[in-house]
């Protein structure tokens, strides 16, 4: 069974979809063997609630501070590391290290509206600005840049002219909600490399 660990900075909804697909499989495929934060997050209570063990490593303490003790805290106990939502920068030693075993979930069709500074609702914002017709969301392998690793799986959605970049958020929080469990499944089922 694969051991994951979950990393957040907010609010944790696709936390919550890894642990409601946990638990609905019996912890058959895969476990969540700890939840990480870089900042307060309400996100902590749901894992805390599921009864999954909780780290907070402010990122005040700065990237390679924060990069050590996240390792210190995954090394010999996660298989893969998944960053769902979480917003602080990894060192490139810790990318190196774990190399094919960080995955993130973003709320874009990539390599369309990912880079520095498309994060949360910026993203909306520009996919809205753009005009463009369609959206969604991405699951990639993490590597040095930003949003640039492999992808290993999309699912995209309509934008309808009426909408707000408040309501395609929404829309494809909804998609993420899918996208993720399902990847994980993958993982689990087949193994994904690099
Ligand atoms: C999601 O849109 C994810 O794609 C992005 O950050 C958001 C996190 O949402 N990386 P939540 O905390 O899982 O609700």
């Amino acid at each position: 069974m694969l051991q994951i660990a979950v990393l957040i900075s907010g609010g944790g909804s696709n936390l919550q979809c890894l642990i409601d697909t946990m638990k609905d499989s019996g912890e058959k495929e895969f476990s969540i063997c700890t939840v990480i934060s870089d900042r307060e997050a309400s996100g902590l209570k749901r894992a805390e609630k599921a009864g999954i063990e909780t780290h907070l490593v402010d990122r005040k303490i700065g990237r390679p501070k924060l990069s050590e003790e996240i390792n210190r805290i995954l090394s010999g106990k996660a298989d893969y590391i998944i960053l769902a939502g979480f917003l602080s920068i990894l060192e490139e030693s810790f990318i190196e290290q774990w190399m094919g075993k960080i995955i993130n979930i973003h709320p874009s069709l990539l390599p369309d509206f990912g880079g520095k500074g498309m994060y949360g609702m910026h993203v909306h914002e520009a996919v809205i600005q753009a005009g463009a017709e369609v959206s969604g969301c991405t699951v990639h392998f993490v590597d040095k840049g930003i949003d640039t690793g492999e992808i290993i799986n999309q699912m995209s959605i309509s934008v309808d002219r009426s909408w707000d970049a408040v309501r395609l958020q929404k829309e494809v929080l909804k998609l993420e909600h899918k996208l993720l469990p399902q990847t994980v499944h993958l993982l689990c089922e087949k193994g994904i490399n690099l």
